[in-house]
């Protein structure tokens, strides 16, 4: 396989065009022959026009791909080696949404060839390809796996908005469902994965290893949040604990912070569900997804009673929040936690106004039916800096006195500044 590919015998497709699959394809393409597949026509456009729809790539990056931009699944016939990373996302129930990866292993299902691959880059639950994918694509192909076609998983560790990490630079785990599928996989990953791969030794393992990264992140932002909000009772700057502890050797270094976005805060619900499903009902990783779900309602109580004790009624009170995306420097606004705070702030009747330079109001109107403010007042009784965007870093304390009236409260969710209390009260996790 690989040997072909390389001689563009055989064509490479890319199924699902986001924040993994795009920068993934563009990666391929600048070697070998590539079919850049996504169900968005409106995404193919721009693509199409050497425009990254999710923001995270330049146009320049797009120069010398040999890559054929489609919205027409049909297309993918005409290639052999394919790989799936459309997006694993959870329902209203906090249960795995497996609809766009078994309907992206149709669309693959439907034009299987004998000898084809299929790679899975969706992060999914140990077992979820071999169990949930490979039958649709079976059944679809008429195909049997192992035999026909080979099948391979190979999880994205992709951080968006992070310039000094781009895909070529992070070593990337692969798995094939026998040794000749693994070896032929680790060749054509390995051809732009300039920092290596490592083959795992089977695909659960491979599966399982991506969902337990997140996992562990999650838990352990989740301790720092229980901590935040242990010291905020006693008045301890945590900032300063971490800070004092961390000079320890084995001291891990996470802090407090608002945990969304469609990674961390999602794919632990992935584990659970299967954990669930096999008999062993999860304790630890619950526990810290709910604290960490519990912050923004946590952040608001805070800044409500901050506000009382300042003898402000918060029904007549005027917020800003600065930030809205789930993390620093992206775009992205899904599964934002700022809009849990947002809203929690608003139950209280609070006149809430939110900016932030990254995130699109038309997609902020449409996906939270919150309206972003043009231009910012000069008579807040608070402002939440509620993500660490590069342009915040650098605000001094003349900043937020000039925006806010008397008496007003810094909220500083990142613990980007270290202001005293010179005019302002300054409260960060
Ligand atoms: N974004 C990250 O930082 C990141 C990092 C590691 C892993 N992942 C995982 O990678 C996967 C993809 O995430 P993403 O952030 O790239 O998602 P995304 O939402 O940015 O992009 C997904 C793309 O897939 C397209 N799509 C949806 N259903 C499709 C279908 N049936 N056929 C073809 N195209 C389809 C969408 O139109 C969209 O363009 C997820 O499993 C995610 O958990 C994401």
């Amino acid at each position: 396989m690989f040997k072909e590919i390389q001689e563009k015998k055989k064509v490479i497709s890319v199924t699902g065009l986001g924040y993994v699959g795009l920068p993934l394809a563009l990666a391929f393409a600048k070697k070998f022959k590539v079919i850049g597949f996504d169900i968005s026509k409106e995404r193919v456009e721009l693509m199409r026009k050497n425009i990254d729809p999710s923001k995270e790539l330049e146009s320049s990056d797009f120069d010398g791909a040999d890559i054929k931009f489609t919205y027409d699944a049909k297309d993918l016939a005409e290639a052999h080696f394919h790989i799936i990373g459309v997006p694993t996302d959870i329902d209203s129930h906090k249960v795995p949404n497996l609809t766009p990866l078994k309907k992206a292993s149709e669309s693959v299902g439907k034009i299987l060839k004998k000898g084809d691959y299929v790679i899975y880059e969706s992060t999914v639950y140990p077992g979820c390809t071999e169990e949930d994918c490979v039958p649709i694509l079976e059944k679809l192909s008429g195909l049997k796996m192992g035999e026909d076609f080979k099948v391979g998983y190979s999880p994205e560790r992709i951080n968006p908005g992070d310039k000094a990490r781009p895909l070529t630079k992070i070593l990337k785990i692969v798995s094939g469902c026998d040794e000749e599928s693994l070896e032929e996989i680790a060749s054509v990953y390995e051809s732009i994965i300039e920092a290596g791969i490592y083959k795992a030794p089977t695909i659960k393992v491979a599966e399982a290893a991506k969902i337990i990264e997140n996992t562990q992140r999650d838990l352990n932002i989740s301790l720092m949040n229980e901590l935040s909000m242990i010291f905020d009772l006693m008045d301890i700057d945590t900032k300063e604990v971490l800070k004092a502890a961390g000079t320890k050797w084995n001291f891990l270094k996470f802090f407090p912070g608002l945990v969304g976005g469609h990674c961390i805060g999602v794919d632990p619900y992935y584990l659970v569900h299967k954990s669930k499903k096999i008999g062993y009902d999860p304790q630890v990783i619950l526990s810290g997804r709910r604290i960490n779900d519990q912050m923004p309602a946590f952040i608001a109580k805070r800044l409500i009673q901050m506000l009382i004790q300042r003898g402000k009624n918060p029904q007549e009170t005027k917020v800003l929040v600065k930030g809205i995306t789930f993390k620093e420097d992206v775009a992205d606004i899904r599964n934002s936690k700022v809009v849990d705070l947002i809203r929690e702030l608003m139950e209280f009747s609070i006149n809430v106004h939110v900016v932030d330079p990254h995130a699109s109001p038309n997609e902020v109107a449409h996906e939270y039916k919150l309206t972003m403010v043009d231009k910012i007042s000069d008579d807040y009784d608070a402002v939440i800096v509620a993500v660490a965007h590069k342009e915040y870093q650098e605000l001094s304390n003349e900043y937020f006195k000039s925006i806010t009236n008397e008496k007003p409260i810094i909220m500083d969710l990142k613990g980007i500044y270290n202001f005293s209390d010179n005019g302002l009260v300054y409260w960060r996790l």
